[in-house]
């Protein structure tokens, strides 16, 4: 996987990566996905200060956020065979959960979705060093599958739910 300085070299503009805050302008935000445009508006910063998820903002020079990943704690279930361990017999794995990830319509295509997949995976191999972590999960939206595809993400075998699909990625791999 790419380093942090390439990954900002690519995108080619001077960014900053930081949890969300009150400090950070996102009034024009725009992801062209209404549900992931309106949970940085109106949630984001609620569900941080109650501690139920972390949003990481990658923002401008002047505090504008460009993009941004939820991420919460959450468990994948261990009947799924691909991800069968030798030895070890638990009912759940423990993984970091993206629960939104959005760009905003003018910086799209600049390589800040890698980017907050990135942030998410350093976050997941942090928090196996503290507290086990064994993978990244997301329910992806069908149209976004290959996005998640080409970071290694897989589709779980299981009934997927309503629109969307889970997917998971297997940390020490990457
Ligand atoms: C999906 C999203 C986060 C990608 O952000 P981005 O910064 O444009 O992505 P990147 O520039 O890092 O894209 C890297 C590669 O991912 C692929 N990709 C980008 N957007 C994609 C999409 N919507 N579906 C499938 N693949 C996609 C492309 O191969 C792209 O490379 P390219 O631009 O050279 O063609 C962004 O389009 C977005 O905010 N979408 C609306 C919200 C959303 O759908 N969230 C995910 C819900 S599951």
């Amino acid at each position: 996987m790419s380093t942090a300085a390439s990954i900002t070299d690519e995108i080619g503009v001077n960014i900053f990566i930081e949890p969300l805050s009150k400090e950070h302008f996102f009034d024009e935000f725009d992801c062209e996905h209404q549900d992931t445009t309106d949970f940085l508006k109106d949630d984001a910063l609620r569900y941080q200060n109650e501690n139920i998820a972390v949003s990481w903002v990658v923002k401008d020079k002047f505090n504008v956020v460009l993009g941004y990943v939820t991420l919460s704690m959450a468990a994948i279930k261990a009947n799924i065979p691909k991800i069968k361990l030798d030895g070890v017999s638990v009912r759940q794995y423990p993984a970091l959960k993206i629960g939104r990830i959005g760009v905003t319509k003018e910086h799209k295509h600049r390589k800040i979705g890698k980017l907050l997949i990135m942030i998410a995976t350093w976050k997941a191999k942090d928090l196996q060093d503290v507290v086990g972590c064994r993978h990244l999960i997301v329910d992806s939206y069908f149209d976004r599958i290959t996005f998640y595809e080409q970071f290694g993400f897989e589709r779980v075998e299981s009934k997927p739910s309503g629109d969307t699909t889970k997917m998971f990625l297997l940390v020490s791999d990457v």
